[in-house]
Parts: C-alpha cells; sequence; structure tokens
C-alpha cells in the first residue's frame, strides 16, 4: 500500500459514490449526538477514517503492513480536516500492530469502542472502554452476537434500514439474536459458528441489522 494511494483508496472501499458519503457516517453522528461519545478505540480499522469526520479522538490500530505510512498520507488528513464535524483539531493516532497483545493506551480511557469486520473485538480489548462506554459492531465477524452472550455488554440497540436509525423497541431487539424459531442465540452457538463464513453459518438471526450498540457494564437490576 503506498500511502499516497491511501485516499483514493478510502473513496474507493468507503464512500458510494463521487461526493458522497460513507454508509456508517450517520451512526456515528447519532452516536455522538446521542451519547456524546468523543474518544474512540478502533482496531481493525483499515484505512476506515470515517470515525474521525466525527470524533476528535480516534486510535487505529491495525497490523497491515505499511498502515501507520498510510493513515498519514497528507492528502487523507487533509480529507479529514476539510470534512469533519467539530471545531477542534483531529487527533488520529495509528498503532500499526496486533490488537491482541495491545498496550499503547491507558486502560478504560475510550468513550466508544469499534469493531467492524475484523473478529472478536469486543473480547480482546474490552479492557480500554471505559464503564459505561459504548461498543458500535457489526456482525460482519460474529462480534455482534458475541456481545450479546457476554454479560459485560448490554444491548441498547440497533442501526436497521435505509435511514439507519437507532432502534430501541425491546422486541425488535430480542429477534436480533434469536434464531427465527424463536431460539436465543448462546455462547456455545457463537463459538460454533465463529470459524464458518457468514453464508454458512449453522446459526442466524431472525433479524440483522447495520450496526449494533452496546454499553459497558452490568445488566441493571441484575436483568439480562
Ligand atoms: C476486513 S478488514 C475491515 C476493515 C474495516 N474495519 C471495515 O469494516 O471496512 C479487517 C482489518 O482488520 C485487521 N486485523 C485483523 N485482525 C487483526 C488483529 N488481530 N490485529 C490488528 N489488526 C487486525 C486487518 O489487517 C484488516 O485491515
Amino acid at each position: 500500500m503506498r500511502p499516497r494511494q491511501a485516499l483514493d483508496i478510502y473513496l474507493s472501499d468507503y464512500i458510494d459514490r463521487p461526493g458522497g458519503t460513507d454508509n456508517l457516517l450517520p451512526v456515528f453522528q447519532q452516536v455522538r449526538d446521542r451519547f456524546g461519545s468523543r474518544r474512540a478505540l478502533y482496531p481493525g480499522s483499515y484505512l476506515h477514517i470515517t470515525p474521525s469526520l466525527v470524533f476528535p479522538q480516534v486510535c487505529y490500530l491495525d497490523s497491515l503492513k505499511d498502515i501507520a505510512a498510510a493513515l498519514a498520507d497528507p492528502a487523507l488528513l487533509e480529507y479529514v480536516n476539510r470534512h469533519k464535524s467539530y471545531p477542534e483539531k483531529a487527533e488520529m493516532r495509528c498503532y500499526p500492530e496486533d490488537y491482541c497483545g495491545f498496550t499503547g493506551e491507558p486502560e478504560s480511557s475510550f468513550d466508544l469502542l469499534i469493531s467492524l469486520n475484523a473478529g472478536f473485538i469486543s473480547q480482546a480489548v474490552k479492557r480500554f472502554l471505559r464503564p459505561g462506554g459504548l461498543l458500535l459492531v457489526n456482525d460482519g465477524h460474529y462480534d455482534a452476537r458475541r456481545a450479546w452472550v457476554d454479560p459485560d455488554y448490554q444491548l441498547l440497540g440497533v442501526f436497521r434500514g435505509e435511514s439507519l436509525r437507532l432502534e430501541t423497541a425491546p422486541e425488535q431487539l430480542a429477534a436480533c439474536f434469536q434464531t427465527n424459531r424463536g431460539r436465543p442465540l448462546t455462547l456455545e452457538m457463537v463459538e460454533a459458528d465463529a470459524q464458518r463464513t457468514p453464508s454458512k453459518a449453522r446459526f442466524r438471526p431472525a433479524r440483522e441489522a447495520a450496526a449494533y450498540l452496546f454499553r459497558k457494564g452490568p445488566a441493571p437490576n441484575g436483568s439480562t
């Protein structure tokens, strides 16, 4: 990956049409506007720098060769500064390393953990999320359902449909983590599918969403 190509790669991979925006931009905006998140950790980010358009401090963490140079591409940084929606200077840190052994930032210091298509991030770097912090996750690598079966996370809502508005109605949320026959997903079911591609998954939720939002912390009043 040559650094000068980083902006071109971002635009072709994440922007659906010239002059358009990333589909997930409204999701990040809703998280910020509703919950006030400012400091985000994004393991397995690749060149997905859309969070820096919304959150002033983002730490990118990816083991891909040359990722640090690519994320420092002046054209990419200029793009961020031109399109960001907050007044302060964008703070973008990059750690070119495996997220499993990450120690580079203080534990419990992030408002938001982003997990998109890059493994069980909800588990590997959970300790960096502050209590009450948010996990924004998709199910491309089954990490949404991994968080669902983890009592350390509570589901707040899902982003679905064309508008990707946050849905919070309990009956809608429940269907996202149960099979068509109404069987709730379990840790055993998640682990049974973990090494399978989604098209070969044995257990499929009745309802799918583009992204899922969890809060780190125990269930209120001991409920599940
Ligand atoms: C499929 S891409 C997803 C990129 C981006 N999150 C998205 O959804 O478009 C997965 C990325 O995660 C990175 N990755 C996977 N496992 C990793 C690990 N253990 N540590 C650091 N990066 C990892 C890969 O290098 C790759 O850039």
